[in-house]
């Protein structure tokens, strides 16, 4: 039986559908919604994430206030730019793009944005909130994973899941939302020993360890909904063509740009032995966007109550 395609294209399209009405609904009686992104630097990565957001608020009707200091900026500049941006009362939302440069601080910041404004759901207050399962903005990408399960009836109560990563943007609140929702759940890192048997024992897999197709058959049991959080650029050609010996469309694309994206899931093995999987690109990448716009706009509503 060949594997169920987790679409994150058609989920995004779904929430921001049912976003708009509310959308329509502020900005009649009070003002839209408005959301802020600060970009430090030139990171590539961080100008194409950052431009979708951008874009994504275009077309729904969020106000996009969009700050781009230099890489060069201080804790100090950084600190009173988010300080006007929690005083200014068009903005409800406030997403500073990680990572920042070495010589910001960068969880004085993420304490600085006002708690009520925090639209990625960093500040402490927020992930208090999220380990206490409190009504809080939730970290995006963890959030819109959890939506694509529920909306394509995967059932987590009772499941065993596994993820792979520790991150404080991904790992961590993912294993809290999967936990809330009853899985019994393992968080495996670089430093766990054998992680293709801990792996092994999950029905959902979640890969957010940022290292290209590191898992790969012997990871995945049978039949497992697997979630592949992983962003991996490849310029190598060896590693392309190992990757995808099996895909020549993926193969054509890298001869032609000199570049290919790949999770952290071997994507064949996961087409194959999994009964469910998120494609990469697709699959995740729409979700964080979708619900960045949805905790925005339940600021606003907040806000404008
Ligand atoms: N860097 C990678 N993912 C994210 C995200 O979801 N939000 C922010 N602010 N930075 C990120």
């Amino acid at each position: 039986m060949s594997a169920l395609i987790l679409d994150g294209r058609k989920i995004n399209e779904q929430i921001l559908a049912e976003l708009k009405p509310r959308i329509d609904s502020l900005t009649r009686n009070r003002r839209a919604p408005g959301l802020a992104v600060v970009l430090v630097g030139d990171n590539p990565a961080s100008e194409i994430y950052v431009r979708s957001k951008v874009k994504a608020c275009q077309d729904l009707g969020i106000r996009g206030f969009q700050q781009t200091p230099p890489a060069s900026i201080t804790t100090a500049e950084l600190l009173e730019l988010i300080e006007s941006l929690n005083r200014n009362e068009d903005v409800d939302g406030i997403l500073v793009q990680m990572p920042l440069p070495k010589q910001v601080d960068a969880p004085r910041i993420l304490l600085a944005v006002d708690p009520a404004k925090d639209a990625d759901g960093f500040h402490p207050l927020n992930v208090g909130n999220l380990v206490t399962n409190r009504p809080a903005p939730r970290p995006c990408t963890p959030a819109g994973i959890m939506q694509m399960l529920k909306r394509y009836g995967i059932r987590v109560e009772g499941k065993r899941a596994v993820v792979v990563g520790r991150s404080d943007i991904v790992g961590k609140p993912m294993a809290l939302l999967l936990l809330h929702e009853n899985a019994t759940v393992t968080i495996c890192h670089s430093k766990t020993p054998d992680l293709a048997s801990e792996c092994r024992r999950a029905d959902i897999l979640i890969a957010a360890i940022g290292r290209p197709a590191l898992l790969t058959r012997d990871f995945i049991h049978p039949g497992a909904v697997v979630v592949d959080v992983g962003m991996n650029r490849i310029t190598d050609e060896t590693e392309a063509n190992r990757i995808f010996a099996h895909d020549e469309k993926r193969l054509a694309a890298f001869a032609k740009n000199g570049r290919v994206l790949v999770g952290d899931v071997d994507p064949r093995a996961m087409a194959e032995i999994s009964s469910a999987y998120t494609p990469v690109p697709g699959g995740v990448g729409p979700l964080t966007i979708a619900m960045l716009m949805s905790n925005t706009v339940s600021l606003a509503e907040q806000h404008l109550a």
